[in-house]
């Protein structure tokens, strides 16, 4: 029986979360050592429009129609099948979702899971969807997630390289001449990336001059960052990193448990530490070089679930 899949990375933000939420540029890279992965196989027994989803890393198992309308999976369902085909004409098939990207970490799960299933189902159906069109279809289902999301994470994660993003302008591939590793950490708090978009927003209309500083102030470290990139310097990211974690901080969206992360990362070598993602639980990223073995069981004593250390490169 064939079976038609796609696998997709998750990613990091080394740069620029949140403030590239109100127009401030962001760079974001994909974490390949992780993975979404979806198979869609036919079920010839089945009658047409029987699609079932399986994802047992969420314990879920489930015909389509009984998600529930405002569901992700649904709404990467349906997104793939496309307005101009009822659902009901879809040959029986079954969706297997698997994945190695922690949810709630800000380590770009939810849209790895939708890009993962537009790929695979639209290939079943026949369809060669671009990179593009996966992208826009993912920051469909991406709205269910965030409510109102930038756009990087679908990004990333459709096209899978390096891109440096500001809202309304074509994002950029960002050529990586100088490989560098980097460190990331989760804190074992589940993050929650509608909330912290959320409280941002509120706090941005309450204090609207300090928070266009502080985004301002972001795209700038971002600009920076990506001049220090292509120029070949990555070595000389960490001071940029942790004045952006300073700006997280000032957002609200940091917790104690974050920062000691990131202080330990720093005080055991890290060139430069922050938080990845939207905050509020999740994950760090640091800037290290040469053994990560000691900075990993440090960051481990202090708390940290787990850690990965991730090239990044082109
Ligand atoms: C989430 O990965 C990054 C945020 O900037 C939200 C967004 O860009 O949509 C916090």
């Amino acid at each position: 029986m064939p079976a038609f899949s796609a696998s997709v990375p998750g990613k990091i933000i080394l740069f620029g979360e949140h403030a590239v939420v109100y127009g401030e540029p962001a760079i974001a890279v994909p974490v390949t050592s992780l993975h979404t992965r979806a198979i869609v196989t036919a079920n010839i027994k089945g009658e047409s429009g029987e699609i079932h989803v399986e994802a047992p890393d969420i314990s879920l198992s489930a015909a389509l129609f009984d998600l529930q309308d405002n569901h992700p999976i649904r709404a990467a369902i349906l997104a793939a099948i496309g307005p101009d085909k009822d659902p009901a004409s879809v040959p029986a098939c079954n969706i297997l979702i698997t994945s190695s990207i922690p949810p709630s970490s800000g380590l770009g799960s939810g849209a790895a899971v939708s890009a993962a299933i537009i790929r695979a189902l639209s290939a079943f159906l026949g369809k060669r969807l671009s990179d593009e069109i996966v992208s826009d279809l993912t920051y469909n289902v991406e709205k269910i997630h965030h409510g109102t999301p930038s756009g990087i994470d679908n990004t990333v994660v459709a096209y899978q390289q390096p891109i440096y993003y500001q809202k309304g302008d074509p994002f950029q591939f960002l050529d990586i001449p100088e490989p560098f590793t980097i460190l990331i950490a989760d804190c074992g708090i589940p993050g929650n990336t509608k909330d912290a978009v959320e409280r941002v927003r509120q706090n941005s209309i309450n204090d609207p001059d300090k928070y266009e500083m502080i985004f301002q102030s972001i795209g700038q470290i971002t600009q920076e960052a990506r001049e220090l990139i292509l120029a070949g310097l990555p070595a000389e990211l960490g001071p940029l990193m942790d004045k952006n974690h300073q700006f997280l901080q000032d957002l609200d969206i940091s917790l104690p448990e974050l920062d000691h992360l990131v202080n330990t990362a720093r005080n055991e070598g890290a060139l430069g530490a922050k938080i990845s993602g939207g905050g509020l639980g999740g994950n760090i990223i640091a800037l290290v070089n040469g053994d990560t073995n000691e900075i990993c069981e440090a960051l481990s004593k202090a708390g940290a679930v787990n850690t990965l250390v991730t090239s990044i490169n082109t």
